[in-house]
């Protein structure tokens, strides 16, 4: 079975001490449980400050939330791999989509990326997600399936055993407005299938696909009720303690 994943993303939000202050809140409120992951994302800035409060091989993780697919070199305000690995990264973010429609990442560049991460042994969180336009028009499935081509083709099943998918329709992120239940469960089932297509069906129940979108400790219930959401991408509600912690129980506790 497929170990639930919860992971906080912390987007342009507090600075390095603040991040150390966010970090106590939470481990107060969330005790270690081997029934679940946990990733915190916080901005490049805070990274090694959250590391220095999580402390040597914490159970929480780290994530970045971005990076640049070349090693080092010429590349103004970019960050690497490499970097990321220094300060004990183990997942990142990748193709977002802030980045794709605010800062017009394709995803010719996010295969690069999602590339870069395994070969420096991070794992990818690769997002995909419709606009609500696209799912008016009945397009939710193809823009996914595009998405999901365009940024894992020709990858190994071994490459893939690392990988994530986070399904964030557009329209949910930081809206209030989050996907129902039945909806992210209808994109999760098409992802795994597209999955199996692609490469086999073990990769395919394998791979960990997360839903993400005005997650609160509200519908994470409902949203884990069904085995084909394996865990969620939490924005606004990761920067409170206790809905965290919340977001986090309902993982941990799931189907105890
Ligand atoms: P949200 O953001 O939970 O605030 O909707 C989710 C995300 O963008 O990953």
């Amino acid at each position: 079975m497929r170990r639930p994943l919860i992971i906080g993303n912390w987007k342009m939000n507090k600075t390095a001490s603040e991040a150390a202050a966010l970090i106590r809140d939470l481990r107060e409120r969330v005790p270690a449980s081997p029934n679940a992951d946990v990733v915190l994302a916080p901005p490049f800035t805070a990274l090694e400050s959250a590391r220095n409060a999580l402390g040597p091989s914490s159970w929480i993780s780290l994530a970045a939330q971005n990076l640049h697919w070349e090693t080092h070199g010429a590349f103004t305000g970019e960050v690497s791999a490499s970097m990321l690995r220094d300060l004990d990264c183990r997942y990142v973010i990748v193709g977002h989509s802030e980045r794709r429609t605010l800062f017009g990442e394709r995803d010719e560049n996010i295969q690069k990326k999602v590339r870069a991460a395994l070969m420096h042994g991070l794992s990818p969180i690769l997002c995909v997600g419709e606009s609500l336009a696209e799912r008016e028009a009945g397009r939710t499935e193809s823009v996914v399936t595009a998405q999901l081509n365009g940024s894992l083709a020709g990858l190994t099943t071994q490459d893939l055993a690392t990988v994530t998918i986070a399904y964030e329709p557009i329209w949910a992120i930081g809206t209030g407005r989050a996907a129902t239940t039945e909806q992210a469960v209808t994109v999760h089932r098409s992802i795994r299938l597209f999955m199996e297509t692609g490469w086999d069906s073990q990769t395919a129940s394998a791979i960990r696909i997360l839903y993400g979108g005005s997650v609160t400790p509200q519908n994470i219930e409902s949203l884990l009720a069904s085995d084909a959401i394996d865990g969620a991408l939490v924005g606004g509600a990761c920067l409170d303690p206790d809905s965290f912690a919340t977001i986090i129980g309902a993982a941990q506790t799931r189907r105890a």
